[in-house]
């Protein structure tokens, strides 16, 4: 169950079916604390790549480019030589390319079983934690628009196998130097290295992924090439909450670099 199930009686927990309980909760832990470290953890994220995302500026240090600008699909992006650039979108695109890019892995983690979850606990209290009842009287669960709309996880999940793609290609090209040359290496290097791999972690952990890969079978004996797959996206999908987290700290992470060292904070160590 991921909590998110309609409740048969639109009355909640305070009905005349359930225990007379006038104590709010008896939880007797700090229940708060992890909602309310949800809550911080994803609101500084949400600022900072609210920033990031319309600063237009500082995305692109030779041969790094931030995974929050590509690919590019717009004229207006300065990182011609650094990866697939499409412009797609032409010269009349006047604003952050960024905000073309981002709506993909935006909508996949906003759609995720975890961060459903997640701020549904830390920002509307629904329910706030485990045995604590939620303040609203009533409960439709994702029954309804809009939620009704958190659906349409499974197509982000395609779209995000795109995202981790281009994002692999931007790290084999972060093995040149600031001239283009292969086979060097920096700081910036061991960076990307350690988001792409956070980051096909976390996406061939999704549920969807795990029931694309294993799901509507009747006889995994008779599938064993996909039984071996779904055993793999499963042991995965045990650590689906801590690869979230990991995957957005290290894409934070990712950006953060490329924008220190495009705007001459530091320059970017180089170890051959
Ligand atoms: Fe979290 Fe799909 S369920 S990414």
């Amino acid at each position: 169950a991921t909590g998110t199930e309609p409740q048969q009686n639109s009355g909640g927990v305070r009905t005349a079916t359930r225990a007379a309980i006038t104590a709010p909760h008896l939880r007797t832990d700090r229940w708060w604390l992890a909602p309310a470290a949800t809550a911080a953890g994803l609101f500084a994220f949400v600022v900072y790549s609210t920033w990031r995302a319309f600063a237009n500026e500082h995305y692109y240090s030779a041969p790094y480019v931030s995974p929050f600008y590509s690919p590019c699909l717009a004229q207006n992006c300065r990182t011609m030589h650094a990866g697939p650039n499409a412009d797609l979108f032409g010269s009349w695109w006047g604003i952050s390319p960024a905000i073309i890019i981002l709506i993909f892995p935006l909508g996949f983690r906003l759609t995720c079983y975890y961060y459903r979850k997640a701020y549904y606990r830390a920002f509307w209290a629904s329910p706030p934690a485990c045995a604590v009842a939620e303040p609203h009287r009533k409960y439709t669960g994702e029954t309804r628009f809009p939620l009704i709309l958190q659906n349409v996880h499974r197509y982000f999940f395609y779209a995000a196998l795109l995202v981790a793609a281009v994002l692999t290609y931007d790290t084999v090209l972060s093995f040149r130097d600031t001239h283009y040359r292969w086979g060097h290496m920096g700081l910036g290097t061991l960076v990307f290295l350690v988001n792409i791999v956070l980051i096909w972690a976390y996406t061939l952990s999704c549920h969807s992924c795990r029931h694309i890969v294993g799901g509507k079978l009747k006889h995994f004996s008779k599938h064993p090439v996909r039984y071996k797959a779904w055993q793999f996206v499963g042991r995965l999908n045990d650590r689906h909450m801590q690869l979230a987290w990991a995957s957005l700290f290290s894409v934070w992470l990712a950006d953060f670099y490329v924008y220190l060292v495009a705007s001459g904070v530091f320059a970017d160590p180089r170890f051959f």
